[in-house]
């Protein structure tokens, strides 16, 4: 089968030259790509670079070379469109379906998925034209990577950032890898949690656990792919920022709680996939714990941390939200996940079985998805991301039931 057809739309912003790298990952990785740049994006990267880099002709208007490039063609024979970067004025002209150049054009004439990364200046990012924009063009099923927050063009910093190429290549690809399917999750917003919680003990020691957090970075992604609005809630992981998701970063238990619930508010599903550890110290030293010479150590009195799935479980921010739990069992796995499903009151509750080297930090994963309807589906070994499909396709499916 032929590798599928791309169009790479570059719209006029500094960031420009980062869909450069972003071409190159398309065209290693064996597709073939048909650049479309807007005329301002040119005063950025000349029309010769995107020619060189992919091979194919570049034209930026529906009049330019008119008997090569019939402009409706090409939007209609993609399989995916990418525009990288999205300007404020190309989310506003793709919202209003206006279409005065080829990208426009190519827009309104493509049936395929279409990923939008916008960059631009924060104040724009958060003005609610461009919230309104980007959230149109989401219900209609387009997917929106959030921008990534760090150093803008000039000395300011913020949210607006083009992610990294790397990260929007695999968002593309997991869109691809959807193939026509629709982008079941769209219009929705999802919470994940994610890694492992530390509990400090002093300013240099923590309790902390073996979560890589590779799950939930896979249940964000995949949700980011199927069109949802992504918050991830991450404690500690060693994971590169994914790209397309709104990420909030977290140390403790506590501190994870109140992201998760200020997030979960008008969430339509929350899934804990973060390792949160039960008990935190009791006390924690402002300075660091020493030895002393001949006395044995004081014992580290622990306390319980509030257990956030069986709190949202019991008292839903949101009327109807679905909330899903993970179980890592080392014994009697099934029972021991059917009681804890009941215990916490959450809908679906992925139960893995753990060991020293099993799941924790693994790239696969077995499990078995318990539903407090009584149901039990079982997920064969294999990638985080197949596990994740299943939790977003049993999630969509009680929307689809339930509205
Ligand atoms: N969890 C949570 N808050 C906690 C502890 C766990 O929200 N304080 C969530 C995890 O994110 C996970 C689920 O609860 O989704 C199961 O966690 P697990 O540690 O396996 O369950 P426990 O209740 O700790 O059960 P036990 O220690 O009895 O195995």
């Amino acid at each position: 089968m032929d590798k599928p057809e791309i169009v790479l739309g570059v719209s006029g912003g500094i960031a420009a030259y980062k869909a450069c790298e972003l071409l190159r990952r398309m065209t290693e990785s064996g597709h073939s790509v048909r650049v479309v740049p807007t005329g301002s994006a040119l005063h950025f990267v000349g029309q010769a670079t995107w020619a060189a880099l992919s091979g194919n002709p570049v034209a930026t208007g529906v009049w330019d070379e008119v008997h090569q490039v019939p402009h409706v063609r090409i939007g209609q024979r993609a399989d995916l469109v990418v525009v990288a970067p999205a300007t404020a004025d190309l989310l506003a002209k793709a919202a209003h379906g206006l279409a005065d150049d080829l990208l426009t054009n190519t827009l309104l004439t493509a049936r395929c998925p279409v990923v939008f990364a916008p960059a631009m200046h924060t104040e724009m990012w958060e003005h609610p034209a461009t919230q309104e924009n980007v959230a149109t063009l989401r219900r209609r099923g387009a997917v929106v990577v959030e921008p990534a927050v760090g150093r803008l063009t000039g000395a300011d910093t913020g949210k607006g950032r083009l992610p990294d190429p790397a990260a929007i290549w695999e968002v593309c690809r997991r869109v691809l890898a959807r193939g026509v399917r629709a982008p079941d999750l769209a219009g929705r917003h999802v919470v994940v949690s994610a890694g492992g919680t530390r509990e400090p003990l002093d300013p240099v020691r923590f309790l902390g656990n073996r979560s890589s957090g590779r799950q939930g970075y896979a249940l964000a992604g995949v949700a980011a792919a199927r069109g949802a609005r992504v918050t991830l809630v991450a404690a500690h992981t060693e994971l590169p920022d994914p790209a397309g998701v709104d990420l909030v970063r977290v140390g403790t238990a506590v501190q994870l709680r109140e992201a998760v619930l200020k997030a979960a508010a008008d969430a339509d599903a929350v899934v804990m996939a973060a390792a949160v550890a039960d008990f935190r110290p009791a006390r924690y030293a402002d300075g660091k714990i020493k030895k002393q010479d001949g006395r044995d150590p004081e014992p580290v009195a622990l306390v319980r941390n509030p257990d956030i799935l069986a709190e949202l479980s019991a008292d839903r921010p949101r009327p109807g939200q679905l909330v899903v739990g993970f179980a890592a069992e080392t014994d009697d796995v099934l029972a021991n996940g059917r009681a804890k499903l009941a215990r916490k009151g959450c809908d679906l509750l992925v139960v893995n079985e753990v060991g020293e080297n099993r799941t924790f930090g693994a790239e696969t994963n077995e499990a078995v998805v318990l539903g407090a309807d009584g149901s039990e589906t079982p997920v064969p070994l294999g990638p985080k991301e197949t596990l994740a499909e299943t939790v977003w396709d049993l999630v969509a499916g009680r929307w689809t039931d339930g509205g």
